[in-house]
Formats: C-alpha cells, sequence, structure tokens
C-alpha cells in the first residue's frame, strides 16, 4: 500500500484511516485517546498511558503521572521465553527491549503494537469495547523460528481507583483491596476511599463505587497484587524482580501496593500461533457485573467480535460524509482524523497526555459537539442541553464543571455563556429542528425553562454589561483565557467580545421574530446598531481593530504597545462578524497577513509579551512565543481561515488553512515534533527557540474547527435555514472535488468541477440531473441519495 506524508518515523496509510509508526523514538509521545464516550484509555507509541471511566481526573483506574520526556507510566505485558530466561515486553516500554522489528498503528479505536523479539512476532491490539467499560489487550503472537517455545506473558498495570493523582499516595493505598477470582482467571480491585463527600458533606467517608478488574483468557500460572513483589525494592519496570522468578508472589488483600499482575503461560511448536487476551475494565457496583463482563469479553473469539465491533463503531461517526479533493492532508483530516480527535478525544476521553481533564469547558465541548452535526446531530442536541443545565437563572454559567457529580466556577467571563446561543444557531442551521429550543432545561438555581429562554438570558446577560462608551467588557476574561486580569474591575473592554456577541444576535433576531418575541427582536436590534457604531469608533487602531481596554483604560493590541501590538481575535472577527465596512475589513486582514501569517500558522498576538505584566494576566507569563503568548493558537487560527474566505481572499484562506493542517508537517518533522495526524493546541511562535513546534495535542478545540473551516468555507458546502448553500472557494489549481455527506435526512453526492481553474463562482448546478437556480439546494428530507453536479467558472 502507498505510503502517505511518510517521515522518518510514520505515514498515513493510503486509505487514511491509520497512522503508521515505524519506530518508538518520535520526537515526542505520539498517542492515540480512545473511548466509547465512557470508558476512555490513552496509549503512546512506546506502548505506555492509563485507563479511566467517565473522567481522568476524578475516575482514574491505572496510575501514571505526565512525562513526555520519560514516557514510563503504563500498563504493559511483559513476554518471556522460559528456556533462556530472556524477556521483553509487547510494547517498546518498559523494557525497551532491542527488536528486529518495531510498528504501530493507531487507528479509529484501536492502537496495535507489532514486533518481532527474538524470532516471536507479536502484535498487540488494544481497544475499548463499544458498549462496556471494559479495555481489550489481543495479544496474537507467533513462533517465527524453528524450535518449540515457551513462553510466559505477564501483565502488570498499576490502580490508582479514583481521584488523580492522589498526591499523599501512602494515605491513598492504604484503602485499596485486591482479590484473585482463580475460576475467572482475574484480579479484583476495590478501593474504600472516594474523593467526593457523602450525602452529609463529610470527606472521606465513601467507598469507589466500581470495581475494577484485570482478566487473562488463559489460566493463570501465578498473579500478584502487590508492588514491591513484583518490581522488587529500589528495582524497576524495566528489570522487576519477578522475571527473575519462576512465577509471581501471589500477594494479594488490603496491605500492599496494589498493582494487578497475572501470568499466563503457552507453548507454541515452529510457525504456530496463539493468541492471548486480557481485559482490564471498572464496573459500577450495584448495576455491573466484573465477573460478567470479564466472561463476556475475555476470549480469543469475543476479542475478534469486539474490534470488528470497534470499526463499524467509528465507522457510523465518520463515513456520513466523505471529502475527495487533490489536497491528502485535508482529506485524510477532515474524513477521519479530525472527527475522531474531537469525539474520542475532546468530548469523550477529555484528556492526553498534556492535559487531563476532569470534567466540561462550557464553550469547549460546547463549540466541539458541532462535529456531530453531520454524523449523529441527535449527539450534538445531548451535548447542547447538557451545558444549557450549567446556567443560572442570572444568564451567566460555570466556566467548566466536573463531569461527575458537577460543581465548577461561577466567574464573570465575558464570552463563555454567548457559545450557547452560538451553537444553538449551528445545530438549527444544520438540522431546521426548532423543536430544540422548547427544550425544558433546568437552571442550577431555578426551575426548567425552553432553551430559547437560556440562550435569551445568555444574550441579556452580556446586553447588562457595557462599558460607558457602549462596548462589552471584559470581565475576567474573553475566548482568550489568558488575559485574565485586564477587566476584572469590570471597567476594561472587549472588542472580540463585541463582534462576537454581533454575530450572535444577526442570527437571533430573525429567532425572536419568529416566536413573536418582538420585544427582544428589537433590543437586539438596536444593540446591534449600538456596538457597530461603538465599535468601528472606539475599536479602531488605524490599521487594524484593538484587542481590548484594561480596567486603567490602556488599549491593547494597539500601535501604541511594544508588547503585543495586534491581535488575531478581533481582526479576522471583524470580517466574520460583519461588523465593518469592506475596506477596514480588508486592512484589517491586510495587516494580519503581515504581522501574523508565518510560515506555522496564524499568530495569536505579536509581538508577544516578554514580562509579566500583572494588569494583563497568565498569557504574558508564558515565555515569548509559547501557546497564547505570541504562538499559533491553533483553535483561533483556524477562524483566519473562516475570515479570509468570507473576504473572498482564496489564497491566503487556503494558505492559513494547509499552513497548520498537520499532516503537511511531517515534511519538517523534527521541528514540529508532534503528531502529524491529530492537531496541536499551539506551535510555538518566532519569539521562541522553538519556532515551528507543535505542543499540547489532542485536548484542543482546533479540531473541531479545523473541519469546519474545510468543509464549510474552502469547500463551501454550507448548511442554512433554507438548505444546503454550495459556495466553494478553492485554490484555482483544483480540477475538481467530491463530498458525499447526510444533510437533514438524506444523502447529497456533490461533485464540483473547475473547468477554467478559478476561485470562486457556481455557473451551474444540476441536482438529480434537473438545473437549480441559485447555489442553495433544497432540504429533502426523504432518506434518498441525491446527485448534485456543481460547476464553477
Ligand atoms: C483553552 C481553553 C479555551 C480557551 C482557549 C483560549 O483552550 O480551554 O476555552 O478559549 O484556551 O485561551
Amino acid at each position: 500500500m502507498e505510503h502517505l506524508f511518510a517521515s522518518t518515523y510514520g505515514y498515513f496509510r493510503a486509505d487514511g484511516r491509520e497512522y503508521v509508526i515505524t519506530t518508538p523514538f518520535t520526537p515526542r509521545p505520539w498517542g492515540n485517546v480512545i473511548s466509547n464516550s465512557d470508558y476512555a484509555m490513552m496509549v503512546s507509541q512506546t506502548g505506555s498511558g492509563y485507563s479511566w471511566r467517565n473522567n481522568a481526573g476524578q475516575n482514574r483506574i491505572t496510575r501514571s503521572f505526565q512525562d513526555l520526556i520519560q514516557d514510563n507510566w503504563g500498563k504493559y505485558l511483559y513476554l518471556r521465553d522460559l528456556d533462556s530466561g530472556q524477556y521483553w515486553a509487547a510494547t517498546y516500554k518498559p523494557t525497551c527491549h532491542q527488536y528486529d522489528h518495531y510498528q504501530v498503528r493507531h487507528g479509529l479505536g484501536y492502537s496495535s503494537f507489532e514486533q518481532i523479539v527474538q524470532g516471536i512476532h507479536s502484535i498487540l491490539t488494544v481497544f475499548v469495547a463499544p458498549d462496556d467499560p471494559v479495555e481489550i489487550f489481543q495479544l496474537i503472537l507467533t513462533n517465527q523460528s524453528d524450535r518449540q517455545r515457551r513462553l510466559d506473558i505477564t501483565s502488570y498495570v498499576e490502580w490508582l481507583l479514583g481521584f488523580a493523582p492522589d498526591e499523599h499516595r501512602e494515605f491513598h493505598k492504604l484503602f485499596i483491596e485486591t482479590t484473585p477470582e482463580p475460576e475467572f482467571h482475574a484480579l479484583l480491585a476495590h478501593k474504600y476511599l472516594w474523593g467526593f463527600a457523602d450525602e452529609l458533606g463529610r470527606h472521606n467517608n465513601i467507598d469507589w463505587p466500581y470495581v475494577a478488574f484485570l482478566a487473562a483468557s488463559e489460566p493463570l500460572k501465578s498473579f500478584d497484587g502487590d508492588k514491591e513483589s513484583f518490581i522488587g525494592l529500589y528495582s524497576s519496570l524495566e528489570h522487576p524482580q519477578a522475571m527473575q522468578q519462576p512465577t509471581l508472589a501471589g500477594r494479594s488483600g488490603r496491605f500492599g501496593d496494589a498493582i494487578a499482575a497475572l501470568q499466563v503461560e503457552i507453548t507454541l511448536a515452529p510457525g504456530e500461533r496463539r493468541t492471548v487476551v486480557f481485559t482490564l475494565g471498572a464496573a459500577l457496583q450495584g448495576s455491573e457485573d466484573p465477573l460478567a463482563l470479564i466472561q463476556r469479553y475475555t476470549s480469543v473469539a469475543a476479542s475478534d467480535q469486539t474490534l470488528q465491533a470497534v470499526h463499524a463503531f467509528w465507522s457510523r461517526l465518520v463515513d456520513a460524509e466523505h471529502v475527495e479533493t487533490p489536497d491528502p492532508a485535508l482529506n485524510l483530516m477532515t474524513n477521519y482524523w479530525l472527527k475522531y480527535q474531537a469525539i474520542s478525544g475532546r468530548l469523550w476521553g477529555k484528556s492526553a497526555f498534556y492535559q487531563v481533564s476532569a470534567g466540561y469547558g462550557f464553550r469547549d465541548q460546547l463549540q466541539d459537539c458541532q462535529i456531530f452535526l453531520v454524523c449523529d446531530p441527535a449527539l450534538a442536541k445531548r451535548q447542547i442541553l447538557l451545558h444549557a443545565a450549567q446556567q443560572f437563572v442570572e444568564g451567566d454559567v460555570l466556566h467548566w464543571w466536573f463531569s461527575i457529580r458537577g460543581g465548577g466556577p461561577r466567574t464573570n467571563c465575558s464570552d463563555d455563556l454567548l457559545w450557547l446561543p452560538f451553537v444553538v444557531d449551528s445545530y438549527l442551521q444544520e438540522t431546521g429542528d426548532v423543536a430544540i429550543l422548547d427544550e425544558m432545561v433546568p437552571y442550577l438555581n431555578g426551575p426548567a425553562e425552553p432553551l430559547y429562554l437560556h440562550c435569551k438570558r445568555a444574550i441579556e446577560r452580556a446586553f447588562s454589561r457595557f462599558s460607558p462608551r457602549g462596548i462589552p467588557l471584559m470581565g475576567d476574561h474573553d475566548w482568550n483565557d489568558g488575559l485574565n486580569a485586564v477587566g476584572t474591575q469590570l471597567r476594561g473592554e472587549s472588542f472580540w467580545v463585541t463582534e462576537f456577541l454581533y454575530t450572535i444576535l444577526e442570527r437571533w433576531i430573525p429567532l425572536a421574530q419568529q416566536r413573536s418575541d418582538e420585544a427582544f427582536a428589537e433590543r437586539c436590534t438596536a444593540v446591534r446598531t449600538t456596538i457597530r457604531w461603538a465599535m468601528n469608533r472606539y475599536g479602531w487602531d488605524g490599521e487594524w481593530f484593538l484587542q481590548a481596554t484594561t480596567d486603567a483604560g490602556l488599549p491593547l493590541g494597539s500601535q501604541q504597545n511594544e508588547e503585543g501590538r495586534i491581535f488575531l481575535m478581533p481582526n479576522i472577527w471583524a470580517v466574520i462578524s460583519g461588523i465593518t465596512d469592506q475596506q477596514r475589513a480588508w486592512q484589517a486582514m491586510q495587516a494580519v497577513s503581515r504581522y501574523l501569517l508565518c510560515d506555522y500558522g496564524t499568530l495569536l498576538n505579536y509581538p508577544a509579551f516578554t514580562r509579566p505584566r500583572s494588569d494583563i494576566g497568565y498569557v504574558t507569563r508564558y515565555a515569548p512565543g509559547l501557546r497564547e503568548n505570541g504562538g499559533v493558537y491553533t483553535h483561533a487560527a483556524t477562524w483566519s481561515v473562516w475570515a479570509y474566505a468570507l473576504l473572498g481572499d482564496a489564497d491566503h484562506a487556503y494558505e492559513a488553512y494547509r499552513r497548520i493542517c498537520p499532516p503537511n508537517r511531517s515534511a519538517d518533522i523534527e521541528r514540529y515534533k508532534a503528531e502529524p495526524y491529530v492537531t496541536p493546541g499551539n506551535i510555538d511562535g518566532p519569539q521562541s527557540p522553538y519556532f515551528g513546534r507543535g505542543g499540547w495535542t489532542w485536548y484542543t478545540g482546533s479540531a473541531q474547527w479545523l473541519h469546519r473551516v474545510a468543509t464549510h468555507w474552502i469547500l463551501g458546502i454550507r448548511p442554512q435555514t433554507e438548505g444546503l448553500l454550495i459556495d466553494p472557494l478553492i485554490p484555482a489549481t483544483w480540477e475538481r472535488f467530491t463530498v458525499r455527506r447526510t444533510f437533514r435526512g438524506a444523502i447529497y453526492e456533490i461533485e464540483v468541477l473547475n473547468p477554467n481553474h478559478v476561485n470562486r463562482g457556481v455557473i451551474s448546478l444540476e441536482v438529480d440531473g434537473q438545473p437549480l437556480a441559485g447555489t442553495v439546494i433544497p432540504a429533502f428530507n426523504d432518506g434518498q441519495t441525491h446527485s448534485v453536479r456543481v460547476v464553477l467558472g
């Protein structure tokens, strides 16, 4: 098969559904975050990683500490040749043994580690059952040597069972009990303490409500539940004492340092192949039976079936939309990896190597859920209603909340609440399902009301927070969390929030009218007029728009500033919102191209802050060029594609896209370092000595948005209330592209031809062979497939 975007470290398989890594020595851990929406795990190319259920912070199952350099916490399988006594592992860590072949394949919902060591070929595939809290390790061993081999296979995981990290480890370990279940070839683990309060508010007084288990498909030769006897005092996972002993120590109970090590033995004739399966999981006491889960999943046949089910599960989510363009990077990311990253990583796993999350960010997963709009809008709806329930009757919201038992900070953040009406609008444009507005959702401090009123209260709350000049206040910060000292005294202003609000009002005025809420529609219209005027009067700095003013009245993102002279957000959103005239829009974007569009994408601001500024916030405390301080913050960088596209600037739109589209970085991977198959949160800017280095992969809102700007603004296929608009803005060199996607209960097979090599302009459109006037295809809602032929010229 053809290798796409090959580098020293790996390549995409030609069909795009797998990224193949050919060495354990990638320039950073290159991982996979695998989740079924409840149970999740993370695994790197060395085989390290950890598992959790629902929440990586409050409900971690196995222990791990963030260490991108050593990447040495994991759930491992040791293989030992019983004749020679030599041992290694099914993954590079923890033994770091020499191999004749090493290959990792990260796919949608699974990762496979293939290795040849001393004539033993192994393929370890790890995945999570689609419908149960069970993780499966399927190990296929083949004896490639010409003699019979006696091997034992030994698992190792360290139990955490609850809050991570359990900072007082010596205290927490005292509450874990391990119990062997020899008939089930398993070891169970309970913990009699969980970090939550009981119903009377008493801490350290409840059980962890799950039973964790590790089981094997073969009878156990021996087991161990204690780290001390397994590793040996002052020894290491690389050379554990257990590998010097004929069998494991057999310790269990409440007095050790809890692990789960299971040992099974097999014999392989020359050429023989055998599969051994291990399962790991956590069953909720009272409703799930750990032994039943063990029985259901811990066999070779069950592991095969479950892996097939994993493929079907992800196919349903990713294959509802498929694009074929002349840009292979765009195809790979749009068809598979961005959807997968947004769903498995951000919405469900909510954790990765760089960030462990215990909850939902109000605006984060709300934006992310737009990824469901094509494949399963009901999941987007569920997410929207979940977020709406984190609102107060005063209209503001929890900035984030814990995903188990809720709770989180109520802040004066100025934009988080507004993402609710913003995302509800995207949902409506895709689905036309206005009934969502009548869904009754409770407030955190009040009885249920229709979703419409939740959105209205969010907007009205924003209306209550204007400066005397008519500009929305910054409050505790806006979208840029790092601006967290600019406006805490409720005097500083955010010009970006002005634009964001303006964008939302445009959509909510007709919605209010449809619901005969005339007074609100009028109020929105009036505010829209005022803020437009105020923005252009006070927000324009001569060549670009200001980001903010501080509580002390100092401008930010102005020619007057030495550092932070220009910010990306107010300039691109000036275009996205339509708040300014064409001339200023062009001028602002010219400044973006000139100062912010660099080789690695569009910078969030420039020049970066070099010294902490207590009147601005933590953005100034990052080293210059890192993350929100003068780096390419990819979440926002995707919006620059949108802005360039709205301006009709096809070349810049495509460039801004291409530069942050990860597979393209395979060419300078030594500098970039990050995985080429998922988006990073940030790429170092020019003031960093590591300019071009990607970081904070997986856990970033850029995944969903990079998908959206490619499909909506480059391919130009945009759902609208009236139907599906076709308005591509593509590189003139493209001859043709196709998009197959579902839209309101029908399938659209769209072919766009570009015989005259233009960037834009539909000259003819046919639906099912019939010419159609205009560029909006109706919603057929008939379950049928419709072919759409579009010619540009
Ligand atoms: C982080 C936050 C996100 C915020 C962004 C910019 O990604 O999760 O909510 O908008 O940073 O500061």
